[in-house]
């Protein structure tokens, strides 16, 4: 399927942000977006990139009323060699697609949806940041628009990429964040929907997370639904602890996002010699290794978030200090090599990055 393009006119296109150090995180887009339409029996059909836009629903579409909708995030980096890659991006495409077997949605064409976020980065390329820390974060989306209001599957659906240049997730940067436990609501359990990246898992979460938030604490540190005994992730991101000599972190059990920067913290720290360990790990383990001083130091990671150290627990209306409430050297060093990989700075050994436009020229004169 060929892709249309219709390029905004220069009086429509906006102002980019001149202050790479201002840009946070998911609040710039550009002047263009990617989609494509399904309708059952027809399947996907008119791909387009064309000026950003708001969208026309219908107000009986099915996304507002049964939440069929689905997400992914990863981002597109300005090399040092002034080339653009993309890091890993078959790993979203293929946790897209099952998250859309998972919600009842239809698949979408690996090379058609590579195709799309190639075509869409280096239209707006002139976008793509090139500060430490800075990117290009793509964020594809799919959403049940059938208008109807039985409960069933959606029969048409809209397929959508926006990108925006993006700098660090917490407003603080990569500096130590602090993670309140929550023992009274849960996000995801066995059978459920926690392994994919579906928009709902993210609005149950908001409810904790405000709690936390007007605490002072940064996110909320899930347990397992049925217990409340076993440590899942943050709402936003994986979680590690270094304990002893061993990383650890909670295993793909159904419950938690596979995560592409999970694995690629769990392959790079093997390859650097550190002992990674997936298992279940209780909160009275880390709270125990915490006050015998096991605990070295604990961390998040996501493609948004990228490695985010934790400094600080709150469990049961007590603070434990990690690392002293600084970062912790694992973090610190993943967080570089990660940086310096998908910027071209440090050697690729898995082979994560992926050129998807050389370096251009430097203009003469
Ligand atoms: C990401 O890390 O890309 C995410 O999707 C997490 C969050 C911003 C929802």
């Amino acid at each position: 399927m060929e892709i249309k393009i219709k390029k905004a006119t220069p009086k429509k296109r906006k102002a980019k942000p001149t202050d790479e150090s201002k840009l946070g995180f998911g609040k710039i887009f550009t002047d263009h977006f990617f989609n494509i339409k399904y309708k059952e029996g027809q399947g996907w059909y008119d791909p387009i990139i064309e000026p950003y836009r708001p969208l026309q629903l219908e107000p009986t579409a099915m996304c507002l009323h049964y939440g069929q909708e689905i997400f992914e995030g990863l981002k597109a980096y300005r090399g040092q060699d002034g080339a653009i890659y993309l890091f890993r991006p078959t790993e979203n495409i293929k946790r897209m697609n099952a998250s859309a077997e998972r919600m009842c949605m239809p698949l979408m064409d690996e090379t058609l949806f590579l195709e799309a976020i190639r075509k869409l980065v280096i239209l707006e390329r002139d976008w793509i940041p090139r500060g430490e820390g800075t990117s290009m974060y793509i964020r594809p989306t799919m959403i049940a628009t059938e208008p109807a209001l039985g409960v069933h599957s959606a029969g048409e659906y809209l397929f959508f990429i926006v990108v925006g240049p993006v700098g660090a997730y917490y407003p603080q940067g990569f500096s130590p964040t602090k993670m309140y436990v929550s023992e009274e609501y849960v996000r995801a359990t066995k059978g459920g929907t926690g392994h994919i990246k579906a928009a709902i898992n993210y609005a149950a979460s908001l409810y904790a997370s405000r709690i936390a938030t007007k605490m002072g604490y940064t996110q909320v540190l899930w347990l397992d639904a049925i217990e409340k005994k076993y440590i899942e992730e943050v709402g936003t991101s994986n979680i590690f602890f270094v304990i002893g000599n061993e990383l650890v972190t909670p295993p793909l059990a159904g419950t938690i996002l596979p995560g592409v920067t999970r694995n690629s913290v769990i392959k790079l720290a093997g390859y650097f010699g550190t002992k990674v360990v997936e298992r279940p790990i209780s909160i009275q383990e880390v709270i125990s290794a915490s006050e015998n001083g096991s605990l070295k130091e604990a961390f998040a990671s996501g493609t948004a978030a990228i490695v985010s150290p934790v400094g600080q627990l709150h469990f049961r209306g007590k603070e434990y200090l990690i690392n002293d409430g600084k970062t912790g050297p694992l973090a610190e060093k993943l967080y570089n090599e990660i940086l310096q990989i998908q910027y071209g700075f440090k050697k690729d050994p898995f082979g994560w990055r992926v050129k998807i436009r050389n370096a251009e020229k430097a203009k003469k004169g």
